[in-house]
């Protein structure tokens, strides 16, 4: 496999995208992303990510020099260079991440020295988890590192910035955990390294409301869409370590996981253990939409 990536109007292999040292994105971190997955080798939610990257510009005070169209002809240009390449004709989706950055400046903080904002669009193999992850559930472990506070950067700001997740993340598999679960500053529950949390409890549905700080998960917001339809009762709540702990069920969701039980808390289980009904509802009733939406016309 060979993955494709766009930078600055070109698109090439891997050992051609480069970016300059002094782009402020390398230095500090200064830009925002997106992971969009395909299904039959179309990006998924697209427009609800080009949004939330608008979204998350704007609150670092980017400019995005594109408009949505340009944007989808990148993505669409990248990725049909992806499958053209020879090595990659057996691959049925794709990763991408597309990211922009402050662009090239001055070693300091003024954005005004910075020139053109950079935009990179990564295509490389989707890899999927194993079938094994969905039917037996994962392990996570609540980590010492707490989720950014809203004041500093804010978890809605899908930040290139990620150094706070990674080092979370990094507990939680020093512990032998699939993710970490983080907390807020008041100790409440947040979300994930690398997703969105819920827990159900008496047949009942519940995630953390935004104002806990977490980001605003595209699949989170679908998985909310859903429970209507899957006759699942669901409510945004301040959630704690104990209604994790105590819960009959439990899951995570991101765009590239869909929804993954969560069986074990540290070395407590989850209910009974294993992968609950309401988690098994939704990503049926999940996995049925995207089919439902993905169809050929
Ligand atoms: N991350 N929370 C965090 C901190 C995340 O990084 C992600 C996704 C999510 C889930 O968001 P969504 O449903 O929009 O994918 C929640 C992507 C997948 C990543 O960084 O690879």
């Amino acid at each position: 496999m060979a993955i494709v990536v766009y930078v600055n109007g070109r698109i090439g292999g891997e050992q051609d995208a480069v970016i300059s040292v002094l782009d402020h994105g390398f230095l500090y971190g200064e830009g925002v992303y997106e992971v969009v997955r395909t299904y039959d080798r179309r990006p998924f939610l697209f427009e609800r990510h080009l949004q939330r990257l608008r979204r998350s510009a704007q609150m670092i005070a980017l400019d995005v020099p594109f408009s949505d169209a340009d944007l989808a002809d990148k993505v669409r240009e990248t990725t049909a260079a992806f499958f053209e390449h020879p090595d990659n004709r057996s691959v049925a989706d794709v990763y991408v991440r597309v990211l922009v950055t402050r662009g090239v400046g001055e070693i300091n903080y003024d954005p005004s020295c910075c020139g053109q904002p950079s935009l990179v669009i990564i295509v490389k193999p989707l890899v999927g988890l194993p079938a094994d992850v969905y039917e037996h559930g994962v392990k996570v472990a609540i980590v010492s590192i707490v989720r950014n506070h809203p004041c500093s950067i804010n978890p809605l700001i899908k930040s290139n910035n990620l150094l706070n997740n990674a080092l979370a993340a990094q507990e939680a598999y020093r512990r032998g955990a699939f993710d970490a679960v983080l907390r807020n500053y008041r100790g409440e529950i947040a979300e994930c390294s690398i997703a969105n949390l819920f827990v159900v409890k008496d047949g009942h549905l519940v995630t953390p409301p935004l104002e806990a700080g977490l980001l605003s998960g595209i699949t989170r917001g679908f998985v909310l869409e859903l429970c209507p339809g899957a006759d699942v009762p669901v409510e945004q709540k301040v959630l704690r370590d104990a209604d994790l702990l105590n819960a009959d069920e439990s899951f995570l969701t991101s765009s590239t996981q869909e929804i993954v039980p969560i069986v074990q808390v540290d070395d407590r289980p989850v209910g009974d253990g294993r992968p609950g009904p309401v988690t098994a509802r939704l990503l049926h009733a999940y996995r049925q939409r995207v089919r439902e939406m993905t169809a050929p016309v």
